[in-house]
């Protein structure tokens, strides 16, 4: 059964990090835009190089932009049997234009599980996270499983772990502004429609993942163990 999800919440909610167990352990893929993002920005694409200065300032970039790389992405044969969506909709334009594009390939959304956090922890997070420039894994300095790492265990990349760009406190504190007026919103959107499962994503990265499973019993159906 195919199964369709999609995270929502504030910056360093954790979103991307459950949304990276929840596609392994279904072996569907996670659709990150931000990844997405940041991947045309190291390559230099011509996106790339218009986005880095909006998300530098913790905008967001074009609706028609976005659309339009979610929508190459979900055509894409591996989205088939499901996916998990997480950035994306940011703002009800983008979150209409989602529910056209799934319409149009009759992948319906299953669920829509919103994140909550306090603004503290949201600032902790954010702070300690490094990540891999080679493959992209995510870590945190507060983790006492990697405490002191300072390579990717992942890839075994010689490269040191970075910093995102847009981590630092003054961008941090517009993402969270544009989060509040413009993405926000899209959690009454949803509950309007039957779809929103909301969790406490405060605690440990495991608690928070058995929290998640527990508001999607029917997903796990088929689920890999
Ligand atoms: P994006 O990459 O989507 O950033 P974001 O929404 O701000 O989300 P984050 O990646 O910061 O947080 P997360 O919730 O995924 O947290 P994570 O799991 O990493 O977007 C970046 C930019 O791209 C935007 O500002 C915008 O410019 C542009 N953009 C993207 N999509 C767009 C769109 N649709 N439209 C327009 N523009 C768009 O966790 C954070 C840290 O905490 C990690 O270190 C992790 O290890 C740690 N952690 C996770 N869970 C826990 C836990 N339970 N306990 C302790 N630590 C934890």
């Amino acid at each position: 059964m195919a199964l369709n999800l999609l995270m929502l919440g504030p910056p360093g909610a954790g979103k991307g990090t459950q949304a990276e167990r929840f596609a392994r352990l279904r072996g569907i893929p996670k659709i990150s835009t931000g990844d997405i993002l940041r991947e045309a920005v190291h390559d230099k694409t011509e996106i790339g190089a218009r986005a880095k200065a909006i998300m530098d300032r913790g905008e967001l970039v074009s609706d028609d932009v976005m659309i339009g790389i979610v929508r190459d992405r979900l055509e894409r044969d591996d989205a088939a049997d499901g996916f998990v969506l997480d950035g994306f909709p940011r703002n009800l334009a983008q979150a209409e234009a989602l529910s056209t594009m799934l319409k149009s390939i009759n992948a319906p959304l299953d669920a829509v599980v919103a994140f909550n956090v306090d603004y503290a922890e949201i600032a902790r997070r954010i702070a300690g996270r490094r990540s891999c420039p080679t493959c992209g894994t995510i870590y945190n300095v507060h983790d006492a499983g990697t405490l002191g790492i300072t390579h990717c265990r992942n890839c075994a990349s010689s490269s040191l772990l970075v910093q995102r760009p847009d981590d630092n406190e003054h961008t941090v504190a517009r993402r969270l502004g544009v989060y509040d007026e413009q993405t926000r919103p899209l959690i009454e959107h949803y509950r309007a429609q039957g779809l929103l499962r909301e969790i406490d994503a405060m605690g440990a990265i495991a608690e928070v993942e058995a929290r998640l499973r527990a508001v999607l019993p029917q997903c796990l159906e088929g689920a890999r163990a």
